[in-house]
């Protein structure tokens, strides 16, 4: 029995592009936000990849995402920018931010680009990697829906609030790390009863009567745990403050948005990303010679039994990139079925009848 097909990274992008420009989006924001999506894929972050497609359709129908919605600023202090998205996608007011975080820190030497009524930004290391890739160092914020108790208690409060930082390199790939601050993102859970797998690992998330369990099944989206316990809600805690608190966005209990869904269904979201122009720090080839020395040490430091090779953040999804631009994204037979009714009803050409499926992968 086989699960799934492989699919090239271009028809992937193609096809998602299309999805979202028959839900009216313009065709620059569909293919921005496609090409985040793919991105997410190629790098193994499938938990963000193009199966949010079925979400983010449910969420234009339901009136939850304006495909339309366009971000703007709304207070230019220099080297603090707040946006407000519109409740358009998040991708296209992420991808501005990062880009003005990035300009307004090499004038100012740190920039913090915040925005309140914007939604899901995907995958938050798209974002710091773009900064480091244009020699700065980034570090990301994205609040939501109250699904995830505080630590030691059973009501929903914040979202999987994911953190994520990165820093430039000179010959390695660029450090990023990006993680949900719960012990997985509430997207792997969902991709896990996509998938129909019977149980989850231990640590993932509660039943619905917060009651630790490993049942796929069981597990509450609602009842996700932290990592690493109160620590994990420390920095959970932390992304609250940053992205919701300060960008004037909805936080905890708190609703501060025009959008009639609020609570655990609440799509508006706020970010922060803060932005530094390394050369601040010291000459930009020193610095970036200096992680490469670090990203080299933790290779070279002996591996613990069972282990074969020691990474850094950044390095996996990296080279699972290289892996599959070269051989294709495999996507789950639960995953295709989705994206195959999607086209159904809108009216698009269904992925796997588009050409050269497997071996368009630029
Ligand atoms: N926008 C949103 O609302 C939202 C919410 C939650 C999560 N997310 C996204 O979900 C994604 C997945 O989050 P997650 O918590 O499941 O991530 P994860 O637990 O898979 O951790 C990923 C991070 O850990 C690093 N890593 C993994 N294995 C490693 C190893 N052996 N050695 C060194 N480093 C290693 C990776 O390089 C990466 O930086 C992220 O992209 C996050 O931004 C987004």
């Amino acid at each position: 029995m086989t699960d799934g097909r492989v699919v090239g990274a271009g028809a992937l992008r193609a096809f998602s592009a299309d999805v979202l420009v028959a839900l009216s989006a313009e065709r620059d924001t569909a293919v921005l936000v496609a090409e985040s999506l793919v991105d997410a894929d190629l790098r193994g972050i499938d938990s963000h990849g193009v199966h949010l497609l079925d979400l983010y359709c449910t969420r234009i129908g339901n009136g939850q995402i304006d495909p339309r919605g366009v971000a703007r600023v709304v207070d230019d202090r220099g080297s603090v920018v707040h946006f407000d998205g519109g409740l358009g996608f998040g991708q296209p007011c992420g991808v501005q931010a990062i880009d003005l975080g990035i300009e307004r820190a090499r004038e100012h030497g740190i920039a913090s680009v915040l925005a309140r009524e914007t939604t899901h930004l995907g995958a938050l290391g798209y974002y710091t990697r773009r900064a480091a890739e244009a020699g700065c160092v980034a570090l990301a914020f994205q609040n939501g829906p109250t699904i995830v108790p505080p630590f030691g208690a059973t009501t929903p409060m914040f979202s999987t609030n994911p953190f994520s930082y990165a820093f430039p390199t000179a010959e390695e790939p660029s450090v990023v790390f990006d993680i949900a601050t719960t012990a997985v993102a509430g997207n792997k859970l969902l991709l896990a009863k996509k998938r129909g797998d019977p149980t989850i690992p231990e640590g993932w998330a509660n039943d619905e009567h917060g009651r630790p369990t490993t049942d796929t099944e069981r597990a509450s989206v609602h009842q996700l745990q932290w990592f690493g316990g109160h620590k994990g809600f420390g920095v959970g805690f932390l992304v609250e403050l940053m992205a919701g608190v300060a960008a004037g966005s909805s936080f905890g209990r708190t609703e501060d948005t025009a959008s009639p869904a609020l609570g655990g269904d609440r799509v508006a979201k706020g970010f922060q990303f803060v932005v530094i122009d390394v050369e601040r720090f010291m000459p930009a080839t020193e610095l970036r010679a200096r992680v490469d020395a670090l990203v080299r040490d933790v290779h070279a430091s002996a591996p613990a039994e069972g282990v074969e090779h020691v990474y850094v953040p950044g390095e996996i999804e990296h080279l699972t990139r290289e892996l599959r631009l070269g051989e294709g994204i495999p996507l789950s037979d639960g995953v295709l079925e989705t994206l195959d009714k999607i086209a159904t009803d809108i009216e698009v050409a269904p992925l796997l009848d588009r050409g050269r499926l497997a071996k368009d992968h630029a």
